[in-house]
């Protein structure tokens, strides 16, 4: 496998063919923790991988390297995805130093048993030579952690961008032009929503504190490498970090004895009446996960969700796609809420309150509900709210 990307730069990371689960996170294609070892009058490596996987990077290393040359370490990023094997590297490479910013040197102190740590504390915009390559340093706090920063190599023109533009995918390909684009973008959005839809601000602080460097490749820490199509992702993450809005309107429910469900299908039909074309999904919280809950809400502008009352209040399966949301804080979304309810109406108006705490504009004073089985007149309701909801995607789509 090709790993060179510039002459004396390699990828010496690890793929994870077969997780497929990330802090709750549904990896379905795998993952890869990226390395890069840079070769100059000093040597470098630029983040490490997982610990259990520290074995592969220093045996991918020491083929291109003896190990004891090995000069600095610099860590981007203290979250143990890409921190977990330095007690392996040290231990293998007893003088190397580690370099990172203080808030990493202080959150790795947490992590590892650091005592014997050779360290150097880096300020954002510092420098360091190798020889004839120069490393510099940028702070990106909050993307994804406090400590998180930028490593930039201005004789190559390489942004290394730790999380920032990453993707959970395992490819035998290291460049993004060398594998499906229609893939990597996809895989690129969904971590994007799951990971770093949070922080969209961070990221975009840290784009413009990038914007005037020369970049010609991006390599984040996890999946391919931006090359080609470095503009591409630059682009995709400039509406992603604003939460731009499509002309959609996603519909999520749970369901009990299927009233709830009938009435999805009906707002669906009211959606689909809409002259305007709008794009619409359907999902139903029980056999969808929550990855593509989050990835597909991302990008719409209506958020409909439905639970029916289970004791009281909205089936468990929603409180926690709702919970995993909240986290993620999705903006400009209109929201609405609807369900069933036998005796207790408090399902759905829990839904309504999940979406207020989500931020979402809600669309009506109060959920639509329905007691037991949707009647005609129900569903004629659910069909008039349809219409209104793709109205209202149209209108934050075009704002
Ligand atoms: Fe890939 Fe925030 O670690």
């Amino acid at each position: 496998m090709k790993t060179e990307l510039r002459e004396n730069i390699d990828w010496v990371g690890y793929i994870d063919w077969t997780v497929r689960d990330f802090h709750g996170y549904e990896t379905s294609r795998g993952s890869t923790y990226n390395a890069f070892l840079i070769r100059d009058k000093d040597t470098a490596l630029i983040d490490a991988v997982k610990g259990t996987y520290a074995d592969h990077l220093l045996s991918s290393s020491s083929a291109l390297i003896d190990l004891s040359d090995l000069r600095y370490l610099i860590c981007n990023h203290a979250e143990p995805d890409h921190s977990g094997a330095l007690p392996h590297v040290i231990k293998a490479c007893p003088d190397i130093e580690v370099v990172c910013n203080a808030k990493c040197k202080a959150a790795l102190e947490k992590h590892y048993e650091t005592a014997d740590w050779k360290w150097r504390v880096v300020e954002d915009g510092d420098s360091l030579s190798l020889g004839s390559k120069t490393l510099t340093f940028i702070n990106t706090p909050m993307v994804h952690w406090p400590e998180s920063m930028f490593t930039y190599v201005k004789e190559d023109k390489i942004l290394f961008s730790m999380d920032a533009f990453g993707q959970h995918y395992a490819s035998s390909h290291r460049f993004a032009e060398n594998d499906s684009l229609e893939t990597v973008m996809f895989e690129a959005r969904t971590y994007f929503a799951n990971i770093v839809m949070l922080y969209g601000k961070p990221i975009e602080r840290a784009m413009k504190a990038v914007s005037d460097l020369s970049i010609e490749m991006i390599a984040p820490s996890h999946g391919v490498i931006w090359r080609d199509y470095a503009k591409k992702i630059i682009t995709a993450y400039s509406d992603w970090v604003t939460h731009k809005p499509k002309k959609k309107v996603l519909i999520v429910y749970d369901t009990m004895w299927k009233s709830t469900e009938i009435m999805a299908h009906a707002i669906m039909d009211g959606v689909l009446l809409h002259p305007a074309g709008v794009e619409a999904r359907m999902m139903n919280v029980k056999n969808s996960h929550i990855t593509e809950l989050a990835t597909e809400t991302l990008d719409t502008a209506v958020l409909a969700v439905g639970s029916p009352t289970l004791n009281k209040t909205l089936m468990p399966g929603m409180a926690g796609a709702l919970t995993y949301l909240k986290g993620l804080s999705p903006a400009k979304k209109a929201g609405f809420a609807f369900g069933s309810y036998g005796w207790s109406k408090g399902g759905a108006k829990d839904v309504y309150k999940y979406l207020e705490e989500i931020g979402c504009e809600m669309m009506s004073d109060e959920p639509l509900q329905c007691r037991f089985v949707p009647s005609k007149e129900v569903i004629e309701d659910c069909i008039a709210v349809g219409k209104d909801l793709a109205e209202k995607a149209v209108e934050k789509a075009s704002g």
